[in-house]
């Protein structure tokens, strides 16, 4: 569990203070006032104490709490999208740049806004993740694995119970890599490569010309080490600083037998004497501040990961060695980085362009024009740029 210290909650009940475990993941504060609501709560009036700060206590049907939930989302949604077409419009009216920035930080305020909405919607649990409530389904495997063991009673949001169990089928079912002809197994809170157009750049680079020894910095499922052992490079290191990713990772080397990769956490690079031939890394895209843990692997605020990475890359490179960096240029489209800032970054690091591979992404929200940030996603590359210590 991510979750180091354990946060309690206290309310009244029935005249009686009850002090009970808040769990959770996506770091929200423990609710400060708490009512009781079950099957005769309307939508209309869940949804003006979510609104107004007040965390609902479950106490109806399991699966009507579902339809409150998504009956909340509706709510939120209708209220957003009025706000967010109103923003787009006037993005498009106007030649201000600063308005596609805004825009992208109006769309982050917006899904922060609704995740503390749809989380004020809570259940009690039993020690076990074990729910009283009727129609309750069995989910206390999910929550383990999720979350860790649970040996007291807790309350959690609705919303992040549904996390656990949405991890869980993906755990189960796994993401197929088409041009692989495998599957990763993602765990709770670990990177999902659900988008993998940048699969096809790993396997059209060519490898260089030694390729015993490749590290794969921020592994995640693990996914691009898999592809370099499987191109033939003789060992891989991998490394992640979340342990769930090293977890993950480890699961599915060891399904997919590739005893040529081993794990390490660490920050960026690994303790290892040896240079590696290739060092291969697909950062967060985006440079902005995670919301929670959950959020690491999408968002590297002030790009702390990728400047990290260029700047580390050279001491760890073996000569004639080659570095693979991963990355889309959404921020470019949104203004949160300028392409001249990336090719300083490679020059302060030492490094200069090979060459660059780049693929379109074709994932639903790059087609889907009723998005406000339609303009930016349409126009969208990804890219595995090359590089090489700069020639003396
Ligand atoms: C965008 S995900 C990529 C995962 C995987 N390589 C892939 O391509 O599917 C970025 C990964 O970097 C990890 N990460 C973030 N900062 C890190 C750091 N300083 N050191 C090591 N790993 C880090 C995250 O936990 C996450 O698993």
């Amino acid at each position: 569990m991510l979750q180091t210290e354990k946060q309690y909650v206290q309310w009244q009940e029935n005249d009686v203070t009850r002090n009970t475990r808040w769990l959770s993941e996506s770091q929200h504060p423990a609710p400060t006032r708490i009512v009781r609501v079950d099957d005769k709560t309307t939508a209309d009036e869940a949804y003006r104490f979510a609104c107004e700060g007040t965390s609902m206590l479950w106490q109806g049907d399991f699966h009507n709490a579902r339809q409150l939930l998504q009956a909340l989302a509706r709510r939120i949604e209708r209220t957003e999208q009025r706000k967010l077409s109103k923003a787009a419009k006037s993005a498009k009216s106007t030649p201000d740049t600063a308005v596609i920035p805004n825009l992208f930080h109006q769309q982050r305020q917006a899904q922060a806004q609704r995740a503390r909405v749809l989380s004020r919607l809570l259940l009690e649990l039993d020690a076990g993740y074990i729910s009283r409530l009727r129609r309750a389904p069995e989910f206390s495997a999910a929550c383990t694995v999720a979350f860790g063991e649970l040996d007291e009673p807790c309350l959690i949001s609705f919303r992040d119970l549904q996390g656990a169990l949405g991890a869980a089928q993906w755990r189960e079912k796994g993401v197929p890599i088409a041009s692989l002809d495998l599957s990763v197994f993602p765990h709770y809170g670990v990177f999902a490569p659900t988008r993998h157009e940048y699969v096809q750049l790993m396997l059209d680079a060519a490898l260089p010309a030694v390729h015993d020894l490749a590290f794969d910095i921020g592994t995640g499922t693990g996914l691009l080490a898999i592809i370099l052992a499987q191109r033939g490079v003789k060992q891989v290191i991998a490394t992640d600083l979340n342990p769930r990713a090293l977890a993950c990772a480890g699961e599915n080397f060891a399904r997919l037998e590739l005893p040529s990769v081993q794990l390490q956490q660490a920050d960026l690079f690994p303790a290892e004497a040896r240079l590696a031939n290739l060092i291969v890394c697909n950062p967060p895209w985006l440079p902005a501040k995670p919301s929670s843990p959950l959020e690491y692997a999408v968002y590297d605020a002030n790009s702390a990961m990728l400047r990290g990475f260029l700047q580390g890359a050279s001491a760890h490179l073996a000569p004639q060695g080659d570095v693979w960096l991963i990355l889309s240029d959404l921020a470019e489209h949104l203004q949160l980085r300028t392409r001249e800032e990336l090719l300083s970054w490679f020059a302060e690091a030492g490094l200069e362009v090979k060459y660059r591979l780049d693929t379109q992404p074709k994932h639903g929200r790059s087609q889907d024009n009723t998005d406000p940030l339609f303009a930016a996603r349409s126009a969208e590359i990804t890219s595995l740029w090359c590089l090489t210590p700069q020639s003396k």
